[in-house]
């Protein structure tokens, strides 16, 4: 599979500026312009070293493609999301090599993967097929809670065990039929009230392929059933891919499998992932997040995102949560106080950012800090306006720029900024200043690092393999971190 990564049209970048980071991303990736063989970068790495495709910012498949012709459970890796969240209870090294031990039987444990990664799992093991995985029904068990050290520190995240949308969960039942009461065995094997298993356990935004395939399976259309059994095999256009439980209940009526049969297919509900934006040093016990509430309208319903909305519409003051704090060894401020750091955090990426301002302020810290913010619009998406906006006129941040997208005809981004104090970073890097990224992973961190990859060639006087070796040194010295999803 040949794949030579160019920036996308819509990248924010003059034609020069595009061209010289076509070659930095074709070098990034280990392909010569014109070459369709990224395999031959796949050499074992040395102990230590991450490999190629442990990188949030790459695609499936061109995560695939430069795992190509490694051994199984590398391959079985590269699927993975590469976020190392933890969510699934394991790296995403140490989950794709229990799945390939035959230890481990879910697929479908890589939330932030979603069904695109558990397909490809799928995929590889039958292709692969390893003894202990054939006929193996793919069992899915809680999720092993990454444990906490009880304590955070700044740069962790913490795991959210959030409830489903109580009318969904209304809907759902109401179409089922049955008393909300009917005992279930849930998916992780425990029996409990239908409406709790719904509430509590199980995934109902994105039902799994064996929970879709149950459907099929008892389908009495046989179009109905034919239709189910394509969804659930993966085919292109044979049915939302972004179907609900509910979708699927109302849009395939016939199909209505014993409940015990049904609930224990679906996936369970995975814990959410948030970074923390406050230190501990200023807030004692209190852990401060900032969320973006995922609500979007699609086939004529209101569709909610699961965790985002529970914290924010259905909490309750004075309700216990369950959570857990995912440590991120990788996302540290750097050991010296005296060292500058600069934080690149468009959108809720900012609020980790929040915790490290917090935290050099709390040990006073006399390192320089550089924040770099941006939101779609000034007047309502200023997160922390007050706090940074202070932190910028008490001299704790040494420079703060902001970049509102929305707010002019033409987009503004955080890497636009960037580029515009192109000379100062530089002059920031060569005093031995930290650099972080946090927020989106699939447009806004490789953007980010393309423009960063400018400047260093720019203002270093690099060639794209230079800057591509001088990032790669800056990551291997701790001095270029990224906390992207
Ligand atoms: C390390 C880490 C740190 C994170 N930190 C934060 C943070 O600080 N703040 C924060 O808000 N989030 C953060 N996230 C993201 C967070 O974990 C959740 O993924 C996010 O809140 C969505 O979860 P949800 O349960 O609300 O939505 P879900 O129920 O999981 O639904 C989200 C899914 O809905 C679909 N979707 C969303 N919008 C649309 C649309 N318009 N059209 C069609 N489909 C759509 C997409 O498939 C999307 O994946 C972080 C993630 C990680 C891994
Ligand atoms: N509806 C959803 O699916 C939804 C809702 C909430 C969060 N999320 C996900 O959660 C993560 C964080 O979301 P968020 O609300 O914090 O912020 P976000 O969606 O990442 O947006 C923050 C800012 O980044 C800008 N941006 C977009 N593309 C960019 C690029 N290529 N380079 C640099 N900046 C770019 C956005 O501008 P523009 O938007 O003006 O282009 C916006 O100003 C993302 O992964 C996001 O996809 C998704």
């Amino acid at each position: 599979m040949g794949f030579i990564p160019r920036l996308p049209d819509s990248a924010p970048f003059s034609s020069n500026q595009r061209a010289w980071l076509d070659g930095y991303l074709a070098g990034l990736l280990g392909v010569e312009a014109g070459s369709d063989n990224p395999s031959a970068l796949s050499a074992e790495p040395s102990a230590g070293e991450e490999p190629p495709w442990h990188d949030p910012t790459l695609s499936l498949d061109e995560r695939l493609a430069l795992a190509e012709g490694e051994p199984v459970e590398r391959v079985l890796m590269a699927a993975m999301a590469q976020l190392d969240c933890g969510q699934c209870g394991y790296l995403c090294r140490t989950y794709a090599e229990a799945i390939a031990r035959g230890d481990e039987p879910s697929l479908s444990r890589c939330a932030p993967g979603g069904r695109a990664t558990s397909r490809k799992l799928k995929e590889l093991v039958g292709f692969s097929g390893p003894e202990t995985h054939a006929g193996v029904r793919a069992v899915a068990t809680a999720p092993a809670p990454v444990r906490s050290p009880g304590e955070h520190e700044v740069g962790d995240s913490l795991g959210v065990a959030a409830c489903n949308s109580p009318e969904l969960v209304a809907a759902i039942i109401a179409c089922l039929g049955v008393p909300r009461e009917t005992p279930v065995l849930s998916p992780d094997g425990a029996e409990r009230p239908l409406e709790q298993a719904l509430s509590e356990v199980c995934e109902i935004r994105r039902p799994s392929d064996r929970a879709i395939e149950v459907l099929a399976s008892r389908a009495l259309d046989r179009d109905e059933s034919r239709v189910l059994q394509a969804m659930a095999e993966g085919y292109p256009g044979a049915g939302p891919e972004d179907a609900d439980l509910l979708d699927l209940l109302q849009g395939y009526p016939s199909a209505r499998p014993p409940l015990a049969e049904l609930i224990s297919a679906l996936d369970p509900l995975q814990p959410r992932l948030y970074s923390i934006a406050s230190s501990p040093k200023q807030n004692g016990g209190e852990i401060h997040l900032a969320v973006a509430a995922v609500r979007y309208e699609k086939r004529a319903r209101q569709r909610l995102g699961v965790a985002s909305t529970f914290l924010s519409d259905r909490l309750v003051p004075g309700e216990p949560v369950r959570a857990f704090v995912r440590p991120a060894p990788g996302f540290r401020l750097p050991p010296s106080p005296e060292t500058p750091i600069i934080m690149i955090g468009p959108g809720t990426g900012v609020a980790p950012f929040r915790a490290f301002l917090q935290e050099r302020r709390a040990i006073g810290a006399p390192g320089r800090n550089w924040l770099v913010f941006g939101n779609p619009h000034r007047d309502r998406d200023f997160l922390f306006e007050e706090e940074l906006l202070a932190y910028c006129g008490d001299g704790l941040l040494t420079r703060f720029d902001t970049a509102f997208s929305r707010d002019q005809e033409s987009k503004i981004y955080v890497q636009h900024r960037l580029l515009e104090r192109a000379r100062e970073l530089w002059s920031w890097l060569q005093d031995g200043a930290h650099l972080y990224v946090c927020g989106d992973a699939q447009r806004m961190a490789r953007d980010v690092e393309a423009g960063l990859a400018y400047i260093l060639g720019k203002e270093g006087g690099m060639e794209p393999a230079a800057v591509k070796a001088h990032l790669a040194r800056l990551t291997a010295e701790g001095r270029y971190q990224k906390d992207v999803y």
